[in-house]
């Protein structure tokens, strides 16, 4: 990465990709790759229109109606997960730093095959802890314990050196204060490694629209703990970039990359505001620079409306 960049922005294949990234030149990886549901991730955007006569009674007694906008999705189904996962998985822990550490988040179903995997290409000793990032959000089945959580693994390149900035951690309410005394109950107390936060709310400024977008908050806090200011912060699995919005809101550098010409739209909607991050439509082998900002998003529009 050019040093002027406070952010990059690849749209391509990520093997690819990561496979012309330097050895150990990255500080923290975060990645949410798709879960092998099988399913289409899909999520349609509604628009609520004021109407003349029919619709819903809305804000200052209006009528509006429901318009749906437009619908985004990509494929989450791959016939063989794990082959797909590890030769990224094995770029991943080359480019990481001596002292870098990656962040693996992944929904129950496939988290123990996953578990089994990353130990083998990490070694079990560099797995420090698994997240249970809970949430209390949508359906609850009644034949079964509602599925209510993520898990987040988390490995090191260096069990013995590797980033934890214990301090820089916000800290939390204590569920019972009453029974720490006045002074830490007002300090609060370090999260554990088990994380309650909402999803992204519906109607918060945040939601950009993309399916299976992750809240602002879980990935500051991964920032915040596992990379020093000014590392490179990556996420080959990018989606509609949260990771690249924490790190640039926490002084970090970040490289997003994304397959999904959709993801990518989102991107440059969401980063349009910011400095400095230039965008790369990247050819496996030779790879062009093809431009910064905009100009790259609004080619991409238009061949995907075609
Ligand atoms: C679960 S989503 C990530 C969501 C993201 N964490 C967020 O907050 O928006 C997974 C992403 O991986 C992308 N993806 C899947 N296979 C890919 C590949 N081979 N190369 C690059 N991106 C890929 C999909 O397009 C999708 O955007």
């Amino acid at each position: 990465m050019k040093n002027a960049a406070r952010g990059q922005i690849y749209f391509g294949d990520n093997l690819d990709i990561l496979r012309q990234i330097p050895s150990e030149s990255v500080g923290l990886i975060y990645i949410d790759p798709p879960f092998n549901t099988g399913k289409i991730q899909k999520r349609t955007q509604i628009a609520a229109i004021e109407a003349a006569h029919d619709g819903y009674r809305g804000f200052q007694g209006k009528r509006y109606q429901r318009i749906p906008i437009g619908t985004r999705g990509y494929i989450d189904f791959f016939d063989d997960y794990l082959e797909f996962l590890e030769p990224r998985l094995i770029e991943a822990r080359r480019i990481l730093a001596p002292n870098g550490t990656m962040y693996f988040h992944i929904d129950y179903r496939e988290a123990h095959y996953c578990k089994i995997l990353l130990d083998g290409i990490f070694g079990r000793e560099s797995f420090i802890n698994e997240i249970i990032w809970a949430y209390d959000y949508g359906g609850r089945p009644k034949n079964r314990w509602p599925p209510k959580h993520d898990n987040i693994f988390i490995y090191v390149k260096n069990p013995k050196n590797y980033v934890f900035n214990y301090d820089d951690i916000e800290r939390i309410p204590y569920m019972a204060p009453g029974l720490v005394g006045p002074e830490k109950a007002a300090k609060g107390k370090l999260p554990t490694d088990t994380w309650w936060h909402t999803i992204v709310p519906t109607n918060s400024r945040e939601k950009t629209g993309y399916p299976t977008q992750k809240p602002l908050g879980i990935l500051r806090r991964i920032i915040q703990a596992s990379s020093r200011p000014d590392d490179i912060v990556l996420d080959f699995f990018a989606g509609s970039g949260t990771t690249g919005m924490a790190a640039y809101e926490l002084g970090r550098r970040f490289m997003l990359i994304d397959n999904n010409p959709e993801a990518l739209e989102i991107m440059a909607k969401r980063f349009a505001e910011l400095k400095d991050v230039e965008w790369i439509n990247f050819e496996p082998k030779p790879y062009h620079p093809v431009g910064r900002t905009r100009d790259i998003f609004d080619n991409l529009s238009l061949q995907h409306n075609k």
